[in-house]
């Protein structure tokens, strides 16, 4: 296999994958399958920035491992494991630590949204948490890395980190990474809020739809989603200023794999009360296999555990020639 085109990408086994994991980052990584060779990541290395119980952390990595491959994902073709098993993160992190600036950290949004008011108290791994997304990229020297809209300014700072370490050894050894973000809902929003996006930490459940959701669950919460008093409009330009609109018909747009004007041409004038039972009947019938072939999976937790162990082998092969070249370059001596 060649490194020209290589694929990159990762989720933290935080609970529940969502609509917004999905439509935004799954559903595209499985169709990339194709085109390119990909390596899939469950970072349960980021997931401690934040506090997680070390039980539910487990059980939390082998649900997204099985979401991963009941999404279509070929464990086979593809590589999947979970990111504490190939210790070049962590060590190619440490490196990259001595390459960010703290500036391009202070910038981080995502830090700010997550540390909140009380900053003194975030972990340092919080803080460093896009530099070690940047080890997991550059360890493989992916090309190209596949995510929802909110990772963005991660991947901006990822290429700086390599620029930076290039410029600073005088080497053209690590590709400057391409985000792919693409698909009608690279940023899927909270069903009670058109303004904050879906979110696994949101308090209420109502706010997003997991992929565990049974069908009535689905239903239930597409119906109670919050939207204004007009009608579905024509065409898709006038659901600007309409957000929580705008947002049920990208994901009736994602899940029907069509465009929001066309959703607004089939739908043009009729009440959201009407489109809602739709998008329900839509959203189960596209999720429910998904959801049954995971609990299949999960009914087999060895199997989960001997895919991941696996990926890993195969990760860590890739891995390890591309961390020894940066120790050689960076100046450690291997006696
Ligand atoms: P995470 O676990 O928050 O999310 C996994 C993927 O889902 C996308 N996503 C969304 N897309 C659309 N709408 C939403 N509401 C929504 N919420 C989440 C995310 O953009 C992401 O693609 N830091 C990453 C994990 C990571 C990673 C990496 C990603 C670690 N190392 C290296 C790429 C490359 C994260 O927390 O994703």
């Amino acid at each position: 296999m060649t490194a020209t085109k290589r694929i990159f990408s990762g989720v933290q086994p935080t609970g529940n994958l969502h609509l917004g994991n999905y439509l935004g980052a799954i559903r595209n990584w499985a169709r990339l399958q194709a085109d390119y060779e990909c390596i899939y990541c469950v970072v349960d290395l980021h997931a401690i920035t934040l506090p997680q119980d070390p039980q539910a952390l487990r059980a939390s990595t082998r649900e997204v491992a099985a979401s991963l491959i009941a999404a279509g994902i070929d464990p086979k073709g593809s590589i999947i494991f979970n990111q504490s098993q190939v210790t070049a993160h962590a060590e190619l992190a440490w490196i990259f630590n001595c390459v960010a600036k703290l500036g391009w950290l202070n910038r981080m949004t995502q830090f700010k949204d997550k540390a909140g008011k009380n900053r003194e108290t975030a972990s340092a791994g919080l803080y460093v948490y896009p530099v070690l997304m940047a080890a997991d990229i550059l360890a493989y020297k992916a090309t190209h890395v596949p995510v929802g809209e909110d990772q963005k300014q991660h991947l901006e700072l990822t290429r700086d980190i390599a620029g930076s370490f290039n410029d600073a050894y005088g080497v053209d050894f690590f590709p400057l990474t391409e985000p792919l973000i693409f698909g009608e809902a690279t940023r899927v929003m909270n069903l009670r809020d058109g303004t904050k996006k879906m979110s696994k930490s949101d308090e209420s459940d109502y706010t997003r739809i997991n992929l565990t959701d049974a069908p009535d669950l689905i239903a239930q919460k597409i119906r109670k989603a919050r939207t204004d008093a007009l009608p579905l409009p024509g065409v898709a330009r006038d659901l600007v200023d309409r957000p929580e609109a705008n947002n049920l018909i990208g994901i009736y747009a994602a899940l029907a794999d069509i465009d929001r004007d066309a959703v607004c041409a089939k739908f043009e004038g009729a009440q959201f009360a009407g489109f809602k039972n739709d998008l329900a009947d839509l959203a189960i019938a596209k999720l429910s296999p998904i959801t049954a072939e995971m609990r299949r999976l999960l009914d087999d937790v060895s199997h989960i555990d001997a895919v991941l162990r696996d990926g890993a082998d195969r990760a860590q092969a890739l891995a390890a020639p591309i961390l020894r070249e940066v120790q050689d370059i960076v100046g450690f001596l291997h006696p």
